[in-house]
């Protein structure tokens, strides 16, 4: 079966091409440049690039698998959460192919993406196992005990780990998004060198991260960083805000664990490509855990990760109809 997915819920347009699970093509075309000079994503821009570019990307799909549209037998798109300009574009787009030519169309959820990207490796987990979602607009655990059946354990209930990367490059004045340069950064600083707070929530799996940037942005106020910054001070506040992020959701794992006792874990989305927090989840392993980490392009957003859960959930008898809509808010 080849499924082509869509993905345009923030500023990345992705269009993949699957035959059933193997990845034929998936292409992802950023629009950093055009966002990074405001520090963060503007939703306007982001709507317009996704139109000027949707057709050229997916052509590229397209060629890249050796598939005509013709061939396509599932047509599989994000309708939320995330931008609603932004979703509206992939949507419409995929409701007129599929009107067009007749293919069937099934929408899927962003997060449920993130979770079955990693069926899209040769290694996947059973199921139930646990899925950390940790990006840009997400910080959740789930329990996930089949295809399309979520149960939510814990979210953050502020600002979402990839954001807290994000505001915190920013104010260090690093590049847009934040998190890749403050990974590059952290391996070279000191983390003991400025103690900054876990806010682990102790008996709760949900996570805030809001406070852990208050205090980051107190102890740059007071390092007087403004006119004191230089390449160790960056290093070693990279290094600090990296260890209490990476330290937090690495317990908070560990506590999902504990209290599903399940040792199955998967961890994605796009703070998942962090080579620390990579790092610690491996060792996990030591403690008899399976640890289940999509390759890092599988684990930012992307389209193959719209097409494997659509293709799911088109093998359990559903599909959508053109009445589908985006939606900015929608829980698994
Ligand atoms: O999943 P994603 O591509 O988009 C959303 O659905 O949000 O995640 C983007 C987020 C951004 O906040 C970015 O700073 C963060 O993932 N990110 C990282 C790394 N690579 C991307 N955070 C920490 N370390 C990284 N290496
Ligand atoms: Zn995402």
């Amino acid at each position: 079966m080849i499924i082509l997915g869509i993905d345009t819920s923030c500023d990345d347009t992705s269009v993949a091409v699957l035959e059933d699970r193997k990845i034929l093509s998936n292409i992802v075309s950023s629009q950093i440049k055009f966002h990074s000079k405001y520090g963060g994503i503007v939703p306007e821009i982001a709507s317009r690039k996704h139109i000027e570019r949707i057709w050229d990307v997916t052509d590229k799909a397209l060629n890249e698998a050796k598939v005509n549209l013709s061939d396509v037998d599932l047509i599989a798109v994000c309708h939320g959460p995330g931008l609603i300009g932004s979703l509206l574009v992939g949507l419409c787009f995929a409701k007129s192919i599929s009107f067009v030519s007749g293919k069937k169309l099934i929408g899927v959820n962003h997060l449920e993406g993130h979770i079955q990207a990693v069926f899209l490796e040769e290694e996947y987990p059973e199921f139930p196992f646990l899925s950390l979602i940790v990006s840009g607009g997400h910080t959740s655990i789930y329990r996930v005990d089949d295809f399309g059946k979520y149960v939510e354990l814990g979210r953050t209930r502020d600002d979402a780990a990839g954001e807290a990367y994000d505001k915190i490059a920013k104010l260090l004045g690093l590049g847009y998004p934040g998190g890749p340069f403050i990974d590059k950064l952290a391996k070279e600083g000191n983390s003991d060198k400025y103690p900054l707070p876990r806010p682990f929530l102790h008996g709760s799996l949900d996570f805030s991260f809001s406070g852990l940037k208050t205090a980051t942005k107190a102890l740059l106020r007071n390092l007087n960083v403004d006119q004191n910054i230089n390449d160790e001070l960056i290093k070693d506040i990279s290094a600090s805000f990296q260890a209490s992020v990476v330290e937090v959701l690495i317990e908070k794992i560990k506590w999902a664990a504990k209290r599903e006792n399940i040792k199955r874990i998967v961890i994605t989305g796009g703070v998942a490509a962090n080579s620390e927090l990579r790092l610690r989840a491996q060792e996990l392993k030591n403690s008899g855990f399976q640890i289940y980490l999509p390759s890092k392009n599988l684990c930012t957003d992307n389209a193959a990760m719209i097409a494997i859960a659509g293709y799911h959930k088109f093998k359990k008898g559903e599909t959508s109809d053109l009445f589908l809509n985006a939606h900015a808010y929608l829980p698994l």
